[in-house]
């Protein structure tokens, strides 16, 4: 402890040496001194980072000792089973996979056993073509970023592992995103490639947080991709206490973070439905926010901050990714909105809607196409889209923006196509109101 104090002193005194060559103009000499002398809430800032692997997962004991379980046959070089898990986002799939892999490759190096463990995560690889490349190198196979059919890269897979004659575990995260993009062909040939072999081979570790991604394959693929399950529940908001507390002991200062701050964090995670990332994305931001202010201590207030925030970053992520024709008619239903049109009905809408698409030189879609675009935002929550008698009228359908607009405005000012729309004005009709 007073070694650390004697080298804050002297990187103080060197500081505040070079702040005086700056000169009192300097705009960055305050920004300096404030980031370099502010009370310190972190210890350890990586400890609080999602990719984070802490060595002890609270409340996964009985996953971690299930999956150990299934895969332990492999320590006696025999193929244990394919495993699928799934549960929601945040519930320690990942972290509990990675766990299992890491004590299981520390145990079969000690032991010098012809075991590989490989963990890719296919949303990152992007495409089939990636993670079978990825496999390969696993076990020492090169293959070009490009150039080879994937035919070619299986079959280099397969004839590699069988020289090798050795045990690959592999664990496919997010797979359900492989087969959304590209069918369930890939994870069919994988499930088979142990068919020729009379000794090693591989294993699968499925793992995905979408519940109805089994609908998605094919029975024969399922049947070998689950020949055992786990599901890995919500976190209760207790248990979330506990997830927080182990990490905040090493991320955090003795004394910075109070118990009410991490039980706070914990039961507004614990409201969505239980996820240990939106529990720590919370305490960490806090904690930034809090520190960000100067204060010693991270309180409640910073949590709600964080709070906000988190939620405003998670609308801009699902707005700023939709597919241009929805953020055009997101566009159309903000500047309407911006011009005080609010609850118009659909007929005016494609109206608008067309009249931007001319202005960007887009073409436009169909109304039909446009109604379906709706009832999609309606469904993510950006709209309301209701009907409406309008007595002998007949029924229209009534359309409200239910995003705040300036959360809206951010999205379209970050979009390089949008942005030239935001001081558009829309020809205002009367009928545009209902
Ligand atoms: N029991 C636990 N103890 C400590 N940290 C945990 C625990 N469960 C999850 N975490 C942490 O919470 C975060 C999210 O966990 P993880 O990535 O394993 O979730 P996931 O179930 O794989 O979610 P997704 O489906 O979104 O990929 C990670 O930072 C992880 O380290
Ligand atoms: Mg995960």
């Amino acid at each position: 402890m007073k070694e650390n104090t004697k080298i804050e002193d002297k990187s103080f005194r060197g500081l505040n040496l070079q702040l005086k060559q700056w000169g009192s103009e300097d705009p960055l000499q305050d920004v300096v001194r404030k980031a370099l002398q502010k009370p310190r809430i972190f210890k350890d800032r990586r400890v609080m980072r999602s990719d984070y692997i802490p060595g002890n997962l609270p409340h996964r004991s009985e996953h971690i000792r299930r999956l150990g379980e299934i895969l332990s046959p492999s320590l006696r070089l025999s193929r244990a089973s394919n495993v699928f898990i799934y549960g929601k986002t945040g519930t320690g799939k990942t972290a509990v996979v990675k766990y299992v892999f890491n004590r299981f490759r520390e145990a079969a190096e000690l032991e010098g056993l012809p075991l590989q463990f490989t963990y890719i995560n296919c949303r990152i690889a992007g495409t089939e073509y990636r993670v079978l490349a990825e496999l390969c190198e696993s076990i020492g196979v090169k293959v070009p970023f490009t150039g080879l059919s994937k035919a070619e890269v299986f079959n280099r897979f397969r004839s590699s592992l069988r020289e090798k004659n050795t045990i690959l575990i592999t664990c496919l995260d997010e797979i359900d995103i492989l087969v959304k993009n590209y069918g369930d062909n890939l994870l069919y040939e994988l499930t088979r490639v142990n068919e020729s072999f009379d000794t090693g081979g591989l294993n699968i570790v499925g793992v995905s947080n979408d519940l109805h991604f089994k609908e998605l394959l094919d029975p024969r693929v399922l049947s070998s991709l689950s020949e055992e399950e786990l599901v890995f529940h919500p976190y209760t908001a207790p248990e979330l206490v506990d997830i927080l507390m182990e990490r905040a002991t090493i991320a955090f200062y003795p004394g910075t973070v109070p118990e009410e701050v991490v039980k706070l964090c914990a039961a507004l995670a614990a409201q969505e439905h239980g996820d240990a990332r939106r529990a720590i994305d919370l305490l960490r931001v806090a904690a930034e926010i809090a520190e960000r202010s100067g204060a010693h201590i991270v309180e409640e207030k910073h949590v709600r901050l964080a709070q906000n925030m988190i939620e405003r970053g998670r609308i801009f992520e699902a707005l700023s990714t939709l597919p241009l024709h929805s953020k055009l008619v997101l566009t159309t239903l903000y500047l309407l909105a911006r011009n005080d049109i609010h609850n118009l009905t659909s007929g005016p809408l494609y109206e608008t809607y067309r009249e931007i698409c001319s202005l960007l030189g887009i073409e436009p879609l169909s109304d039909r196409r446009v109604s379906t675009l709706i009832s999609e935002l309606d469904m993510l929550g950006v709209l309301k889209s209701e009907v409406v008698s309008l007595g002998r009228y007949g029924r229209t359908r009534r359309i409200t923006i239910m995003t705040p607009l300036d959360e809206v405005q951010q999205v379209i000012e970050s979009d390089e196509l949008l942005k030239s729309l935001l001081n558009y004005k829309p020809i205002v009709k009367d009928k545009y109101s209902l």
